[in-house]
Parts: C-alpha cells; structure tokens; sequence
C-alpha cells in the first residue's frame, strides 16, 4: 500500500518533531513544516531525524498566511502526492494580562494559532474529501479548556480550536476525514522553558503526577488518531496532561 502523506504545521517544534518521527516510525512520509525562522533550531531538526532520511522532508512556510498555506500544500503534492494526514501544531505564545496586551500581541496569537487552522484545513479538505480518506489532527491545548492567567489570547484561540474541530468533523464526516483535537497539558519544549523559572516551578507542582509531559507523549496521541484504524473518532478532543485538568 502506498505510504500516508503526513503534512506537520511547527514540525520543527518540540512537540512538531515528535509528532513527525511517530508519524514516519508508523510508515508515513512526514514533511515538517514550519516557519524555519531560527537557523539553528533547523540544524539541531536536521540532526534529531538523520536517520530518517526519506522519510522525514522541511518545507518553510507561514503559516498565518493563506497564500503561503496554499503554495506549501500544492509544493507537497508535487513532491510526493495527496496529503492523507494534516496534523496542525504551529503556534506561539505572547503571555500578558489583558490589562497590558497590546492588539498585536492578540492579533498575533489568533492569527497563528487560530487561522493558521482556517488556513491549512481550507487547502486540504476538498482533495481529502474526493478521495474518501483524510486525518486531521489540531493541537490545541489544556489552558483552552481552563484558561490561564495572563493567556487571554492563547485561552482563546486554543479554545476555538476545539469549536472549529467539531464543526468541520460533522461537515466531513461522511467523506471518510476525521477531524479530532487533542489537548496537551505543560509539555517540555521552548514554549514552556520560557515561562518564567519561579511560575513555571508552581505549574510544575501543580501536575498530578508531578511532572511535565515528554513531547513522545503528545506525539504517540497524534499517530494514533492518525492511523487508518480510527475512523471512527472525529470530533472528538483527547486531553494529555498529567491529570491537570479532568473532564468527563
Ligand atoms: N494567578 C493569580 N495571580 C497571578 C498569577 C496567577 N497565575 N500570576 C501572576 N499573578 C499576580 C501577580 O502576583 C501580580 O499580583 P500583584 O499585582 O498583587 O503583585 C498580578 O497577578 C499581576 O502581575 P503582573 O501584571 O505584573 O504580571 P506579570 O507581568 O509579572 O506576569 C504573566 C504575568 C506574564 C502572565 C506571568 O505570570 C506568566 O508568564 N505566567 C505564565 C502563564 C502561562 O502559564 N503560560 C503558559 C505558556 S506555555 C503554553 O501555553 C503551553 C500550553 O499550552 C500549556
Ligand atoms: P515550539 O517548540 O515553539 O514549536 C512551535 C513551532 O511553530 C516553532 O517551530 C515555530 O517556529 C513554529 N511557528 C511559529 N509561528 C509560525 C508560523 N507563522 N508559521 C509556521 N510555523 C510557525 O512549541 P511546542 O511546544 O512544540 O508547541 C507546539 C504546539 O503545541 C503549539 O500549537 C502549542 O500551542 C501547543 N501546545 C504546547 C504545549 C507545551 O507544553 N509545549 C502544551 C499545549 C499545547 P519559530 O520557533 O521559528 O517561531
């Protein structure tokens, strides 16, 4: 059978690069696409999968930017065929009360996180949708379940990913696509080694099991409902956060 094509948005990040590696260790061509704005975070990417030479590709791309969503999927499926899997994992933090937030650090935060998925869905759901077969994987995140201090932004658009989620499962739930969100709690990449040394300490103490998650732990979430065999999860939100915060 021929191999999934995997389309990872922030697949240079912590959490990113995981996501590629399970991806690519479950037989699929996983191209990483990121923003590639830090030179030596991309060296460092590209010696983490040297030894996944042909199967692990980076594109750049932004992806707040809808033409340049649209010219980086077509770019794909030149190089190596229909994108079966879109995983959307690009995002960023501007943390400030919303006393102190200027416009462009919300408008930078929901463009990113929030329409970089309006962006990236929109240019893959018509050719998934006509081929009867498409996975798509949002990360979105704990603090869009809770809300966090100082996250006004963030809160948001992670919470509006969870809307967008279950909207798009029902439109495209019949043409063989699922669209599922999961939700990590504090995982150990540069996002959170940024946090502050003194809030993140009380963060980290705050985790029921007393620790924050290893970027292997989000990743093997996403391969799962990635996998041809979970057809029959959409719409659906998977929380991965160290019992941080319990639903049911
Ligand atoms: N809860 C309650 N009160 C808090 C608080 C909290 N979590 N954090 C700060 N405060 C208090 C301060 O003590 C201060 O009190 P006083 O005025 O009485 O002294 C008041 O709120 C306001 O302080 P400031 O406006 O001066 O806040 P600041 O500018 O010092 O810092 C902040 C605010 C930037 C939000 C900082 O607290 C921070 O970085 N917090 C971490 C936020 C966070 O968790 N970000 C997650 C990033 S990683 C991620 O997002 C990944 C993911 O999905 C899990
Ligand atoms: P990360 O290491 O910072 O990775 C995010 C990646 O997205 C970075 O490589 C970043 O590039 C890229 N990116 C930023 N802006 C972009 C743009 N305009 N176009 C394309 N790519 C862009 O963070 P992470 O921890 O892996 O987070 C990955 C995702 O998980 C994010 O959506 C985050 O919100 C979410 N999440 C993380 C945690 C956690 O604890 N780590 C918890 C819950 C949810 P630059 O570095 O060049 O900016």
């Amino acid at each position: 059978m021929k191999k999934r094509i995997a389309l990872v948005t922030g697949g240079i990040g912590g959490l990113g690069t995981e996501i590629c590696k399970h991806l690519a260790d479950a037989g699929c061509i996983a191209v990483a696409a990121d923003l590639g704005s830090r030179p030596e975070r991309l060296a460092e990417f590209q010696d983490e999968i040297k030894d996944y030479a042909g199967k692990i590709f980076f594109e750049p791309f932004n992806v707040a930017d809808f033409d340049s969503c649209a010219a980086l999927i077509k770019q794909v499926e030149a190089t190596h065929g229909p994108i079966d899997i879109l995983v959307n994992a690009a995002g960023i933090t501007r943390d400030t009360t919303l006393r102190k937030m200027s416009p462009q650090q919300w408008v930078d935060v929901l463009k990113i996180n929030l329409d970089g998925v309006f962006n990236m869905c929109r240019n893959v759901v018509d050719s998934m949708s006509d081929r009867g077969f498409g996975r798509i994987v949002n990360i979105s995140s704990v603090n869009g379940q809770t809300g966090q201090f100082g996250q006004t932004n963030y809160s948001a658009a992670k919470a509006g990913m969870h809307g967008f989620t279950m909207a798009l499962a029902r439109e495209v739930a019949r043409k063989g696509v699922t669209v599922n969100s999961v939700s990590p709690g504090y995982c150990n990449t540069s996002m959170v080694r940024a946090i502050p040394e003194n809030v993140r300490s009380q963060i980290v103490a705050s985790i029921p099991v007393g620790r924050l998650g290893e970027p292997s732990e989000i990743a093997r979430v996403v391969a799962f409902l990635a996998a041809d065999e979970s057809g029959f999860i959409t719409g659906a939100n998977i929380p991965v956060n160290g019992g941080y915060f319990i639903d049911f």
